[in-house]
């Protein structure tokens, strides 16, 4: 039998006066008045350390929302143990029956639960209503019930053939226990992380992000709600160097599955270099890293769509995806229209706290992203090779708040250009029509990344020129629309150059990455 292809879930607007509203304002302040204190979760006990961290809201950076606890040398030891012990259980139950677990998760997620993600991740993450939405519920309910239909058609596809000899193949999780390493910037990819492998017959210790772990510890108990049996995913917030050491040291390491930055990526592949002697399988390593993601507009680029794929692309979520669009090529003759609305545009988004629902931006995550993206203005203000045309202010006193902002380099090599910022700030360089070819060669070519990228044009041979010559610059390439938003079923999402290992979340081939197959003849 096949599962059926699910639909994606259904976006809820938050309009005034709404139900959906009115409730997520009621669990914001419910969430708001509890001090919660958060354990690790270490083969379904909660564990206390002593060891204490704050979780604070960006955007009123002086409300604790809660505190956690972070794991030392001894939890990360025992959440390996804990990781192993259930999996002997855990790959002895029916794929059907995992899968009944993560799909209940989805049914709760849709209901009881998704007012109190969504309210976990504005508070947390400083997130929109509108972009929690689209993030805690509806990527993350689209995750488990679309690699719930991948896997069906995984196991599925378990006969070779039939001729001669009996041939069939055995997708069982890789040998060992799968490490899950979670960034701060979607609560989404913070639970599919670790579920992808765990729905595949693994078991997994799931390291969030410092930022996250708000809304990543509900998500923890929604698993657990759902029936996720004790130790298939253990919870342990802890410091990244401490807990690698010991996971990179394991014999068992199986594999690892990581969205973060390139170097932090770098660094613990050639760690796993280092110890690949120790290991009993040669390690899964999936990540998904940095982006330097481009909006490129041809002549005959219909400017009103341009303009709205730049600031939704560039300022959504504070420019805080690793889509986000952060360099813009826009010709000579289309930029004096571009700039007009795009400057109209911009003056017309509001900053500020996302309990109000008319800001379109809150604060972004913490001090440390606040002082690199203002260094990048403060370069930018000063440089002669770069004008600041749009915004520029940064403000940390009562949060971290950075105001949209738009720079025009005169050098398409200029380091706003090229670097990723991972903030609200888009660079555009305007360039000479008769240059296309050279530019694109130069979009394609002056940095490292690939992740995803925007071609703009309403001529289908340029289109194809755009798309010839931007070769491996974007896994994931848009025509006409923003580089952001992939949907779970419809854009399997990834790139490949220093922007990851391009294993495409929310598909199968993700999920393919996550089992060991073995293939059985048998002759009579
Ligand atoms: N999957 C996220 C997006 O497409 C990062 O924006």
């Amino acid at each position: 039998f096949k599962a059926r292809k699910p639909e994606n879930e259904v976006v809820l607007s938050y309009e005034k006066d709404s139900a959906e509203r009115i409730s997520l304002k009621a669990k914001l302040s419910e969430l708001k008045q509890q001090q919660l204190e958060i354990p690790l979760i270490i083969g379904g006990k909660e564990i206390y350390t002593g060891n204490i961290q704050k979780c604070v809201v960006p955007h009123n950076k002086n409300h604790v929302l809660a505190t956690y606890h972070m794991a030392g040398e001894k939890e990360v030891k025992a959440a390996i143990e804990a990781a192993l012990e259930a999996k002997k259980e855990w790959v002895k139950m029916p794929w059907h029956h995992r899968a009944s677990i993560f799909l209940k998760a989805a049914e709760l997620l849709a209901g009881p639960w998704r007012m109190t993600l969504n309210a976990a991740t504005m508070l947390g993450q400083s997130k929109t209503a509108y972009q929690a939405e689209i993030d805690s519920a509806c990527e993350l309910i689209d995750f488990l019930r679309f690699n719930v239909y991948f896997m069906s058609e995984i196991y599925n596809e378990q006969i070779i053939s039939t001729n001669e000899s009996w041939n069939r193949i055995e997708y069982r999780p890789l040998e060992g226990f799968v490490f899950a390493v979670t960034p701060f910037n979607f609560t989404a990819i913070g639970g599919n992380l670790s579920i992808a492998p765990a729905l595949m017959g693994n078991t997994v210790l799931w390291k969030p992000a410092g930022t996250s772990i708000y809304s990543n510890y509900f998500i923890m108990k929604l698993l657990q709600e759902a029936g996720l049996p004790d130790g298939v995913i253990n919870f342990v917030p802890g410091a990244g160097n401490l807990i690698g050491n010991v996971v990179f040291n394991n014999e068992c390491f199986g594999g690892i599955h990581f969205t973060g930055s390139t170097e932090v990526f770098n660094s613990m592949w050639k760690i796993i270099g280092e110890n690949i002697d120790k290991y009993k399988s040669y390690p899964r390593i999936v990540g998904e890293t940095g982006g330097k993601d481009f909006v490129f507009a041809h002549k005959d680029a219909d400017v009103n769509r341009l303009v709205t794929a730049l600031i939704r692309g560039a300022f959504e979520y504070q420019g805080q995806k690793c889509s986000a669009a952060s360099r813009a090529y826009i010709p000579e003759s289309l930029w004096p229209a571009v700039k007009y609305k795009l400057m109209g545009e911009a003056a017309t988004i509001r900053v500020g706290d996302v309990e109000d629902f008319t800001n379109f931006m809150g604060a972004v995550i913490d001090k440390n992203s606040f002082d690199r993206i203002k260094g990048y203005i403060d370069y930018a203000h000063n440089s002669h090779e770069a004008e600041i045309i749009f915004g520029g202010n940064c403000d940390d006193s009562a949060g971290y708040f950075i105001e949209p902002t738009i720079i025009v380099a005169q050098n398409p090599y200029f380091k706003t250009m090229t670097e990723e910022i991972f903030g609200p700030v888009l660079t555009i360089y305007v360039y000479a029509d008769d240059k296309l070819e050279e530019t694109l060669r130069i979009c394609n070519e002056s940095t490292p990344y690939g992740l995803t990228g925007s071609i703009f044009s309403q001529n289908r041979r340029a289109l194809v020129e755009m798309e010839n010559m931007l070769d491996y610059a974007a896994g994931n390439l848009y025509i006409n629309d923003k580089p952001t938003g992939a949907v779970v079923g419809q854009q399997p999402f990834g790139g490949g150059r220093a922007s990851g290992t391009n294993d495409k979340a929310g598909s199968k081939l993700n999920l393919l990455r996550w089992v060991s197959p073995r293939v059985i003849k048998e002759t009579f």
